[in-house]
């Protein structure tokens, strides 16, 4: 019997299932094992030292699962956590075992979206501050302008159900107004959250036409295609027998009744704890 390996995809809740849909879709006949770390989000506004410290725990849970590749489906840990993890403690627990992120996939494609290369990045406060985007996308398009905007109130917007009533329609209009008054030849704006594509209708619905909305989903699973064509050693310790397994640190119903929205199927998902 061959061993389970899936391939791990994390998120400080839901917002990764928006990526592991299109993983799924693009490359189906892989292992999944998502873990929304629902009990301790959001870490949108949480600080780096927290971040790290809760995104390591994940990646060390994914590892005793057998898991040779894990993605941090979130860009706050991507931003805040994954280098650390990358440089410092891959080394020691497994240097044959990787960790990838969202901000880089997505940094080298976004430029080619845009004609103004007026960059415009909606995201957590923690992304933002971490400068990430703007560091990342001008090492591969050095001539694009990045403006950032911090929504914290989207993620919870988003958690709560609450992405197509009137609070949403206050939040959106407010944050693209800010982040539009920063420079009116922005032509592209990435959803630079995993948790941003549910609130996409009313992002259409308030941007100036023509505007281009990004999300990150198939952008990630582009990128991870090519990552495991390019690195067979990996792909080959990967288990392929399209079985998808969630799980989270909070409550499986709410887990459940949530999740199919993000994943756009029903999710029957299992109660792990992080940190013991
Ligand atoms: N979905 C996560 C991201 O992409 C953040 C959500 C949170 O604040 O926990 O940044």
């Amino acid at each position: 019997m061959t061993k389970s390996a899936p391939i791990g995809v994390f998120d400080s809740g839901y917002g990764g299932l928006t990526v592991l849909k299109e993983l799924a879709k693009q490359l189906p006949e892989y292992d999944y094992l998502y873990l929304g770390d629902n009990a301790r989000a959001p870490y949108g506004t949480r600080s780096f030292e927290t971040v790290y410290q809760y995104t390591l725990e994940a990646v060390q849970w994914f590892f005793s699962r057998g898991c040779e590749l894990v993605v941090l489906a979130c860009n706050t840990a991507s931003a805040k956590a994954l280098r650390t993890i990358q440089q410092k403690d891959l080394p020691f627990i497994n240097a044959h075992k990787r960790v990838l992120g969202v901000i880089r996939p997505t940094a080298e494609v976004i430029g080619n979206y845009s004609i103004s290369k007026q960059l415009g990045v909606m995201a957590t406060q923690g992304t933002v501050l971490s400068k990430s985007y703007e560091i990342e996308i001008n090492r591969f398009f050095p001539q694009a302008t990045v403006y950032q905007e911090a929504c914290p109130m989207w993620v919870p917007l988003v958690e709560n159900k609450a992405y197509d009533g009137a609070g949403a329609d206050y939040f959106v209009k407010q944050h693209l107004n800010q982040l539009l008054a920063k420079s009116p030849e922005i032509d592209t704006i990435l959803l630079a959250c995993t948790h941003y594509p549910l609130l996409l209708p009313k992002i259409e619905q308030f941007a100036p036409k023509g505007m281009k909305i990004i999300s990150q989903g198939s952008i990630v699973a582009n990128s991870l295609s090519k990552y495991l064509l390019n690195h067979p050693e990996i792909a080959s310790r990967c288990s392929k027998n399209g079985i998808i397994q969630c799980c989270t640190t909070d409550s499986t119903v709410d887990f459940d009744a949530n999740a199919a929205i993000f994943f756009g199927k029903p999710v029957k998902s299992i109660h792990i704890l992080l940190g013991h």
